[in-house]
């Protein structure tokens, strides 16, 4: 039977890294929304990804949430990740500490004895605010990494979820919920096609930049968070590798 079960897991990661044109998926048996184990067993499974391809001298993006703070939580030093550097995919500060990229990147950093490099900045900036800035030093030295990132490491959450943490206004909340959004990640809001129909604007990895790295692991679960899933994969980057938990993915056979 142990047998049997393992293959039935194998069976099913091909069938959904097909599904949603990806490099890679790994499921882990479970539902998050129900055993916060299986959270931290997805973080075990996004460490073995990381060291299988992080080289000296990467910098490593991280964004923040619970998921990605499970994988903060299970990096040890090893040799497979030297000389590397952590940054926050995004410098804002809109949701609990525990939760923010700036926290998520420093403890992978301490976790595995890296450097890493924090941008404090409010969650949502004006245009002139954003523009003013840009020009500051120190979001010029964050701008020249997010260029030089070659892994990312991020989370997908719904839409809804998202902007009632982020404390949208109810008026923010009509927008998007207008334009279609379903599934949220690093910042942006995409629509069932996978389309970006909003982002926030804080100073961050741009979309561009994270469909251009090399190495882009993806980590969410869970039954609530399978519309979500689908709708970002819509239009992801081939080259992601997928960490998930088995009722995401069989919720995610179920809609489609
Ligand atoms: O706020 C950062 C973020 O990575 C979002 O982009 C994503 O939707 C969310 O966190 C996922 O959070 P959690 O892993 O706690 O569900």
């Amino acid at each position: 039977p142990l047998v049997y079960e393992w293959s039935g897991i194998s069976d099913l990661e091909t069938q959904l890294q097909k599904l949603l044109g990806i490099k890679k998926v790994i499921i882990v048996d479970g539902n998050l929304d129900l055993e916060p184990s299986v959270k931290t067993l997805m973080g075990v499974e996004a460490v073995t990804q990381l060291e299988q391809y992080a080289k000296p001298q990467d910098i490593v993006a991280v964004t923040g949430g619970s998921t990605v703070a499970a994988v903060s939580n299970a990096v040890q030093k090893s040799n497979r990740l030297k000389d590397l550097t952590f940054i926050a995919a995004r410098g804002g500060m809109g949701v609990e500490v525990q939760m923010q990229a700036n926290t998520i990147a420093s403890n992978f950093a301490t976790n595995s004895g890296n450097d890493y490099r924090t941008l404090y900045l409010p969650e949502h900036l004006s245009e002139a605010a954003y523009n003013a800035m840009k020009e500051e030093p120190m979001v010029q030295e964050m701008l020249g990494l997010y260029e030089k990132t070659s892994i990312v490491i991020h989370g997908i959450g719904s839409a809804d979820e998202m902007s009632g943490r982020r404390k949208s206004s109810e008026a923010e909340r009509q927008a998007l919920q207008k334009s279609g959004a379903v599934g949220e990640a690093f910042g942006y809001y995409f629509d069932e096609k996978g389309k970006a129909v909003q982002r926030i604007r804080t100073v961050g990895l741009q979309l561009e930049q994270v469909k251009n790295c090399p190495t882009i692991l993806a980590i969410a679960g869970g039954t609530k968070k399978a519309k979500a899933i689908l709708s970002y994969f819509k239009n992801a980057a081939k080259q992601t590798i997928f960490i998930t938990d088995m009722a995401a993915a069989q919720q995610m056979f179920k809609i489609i």
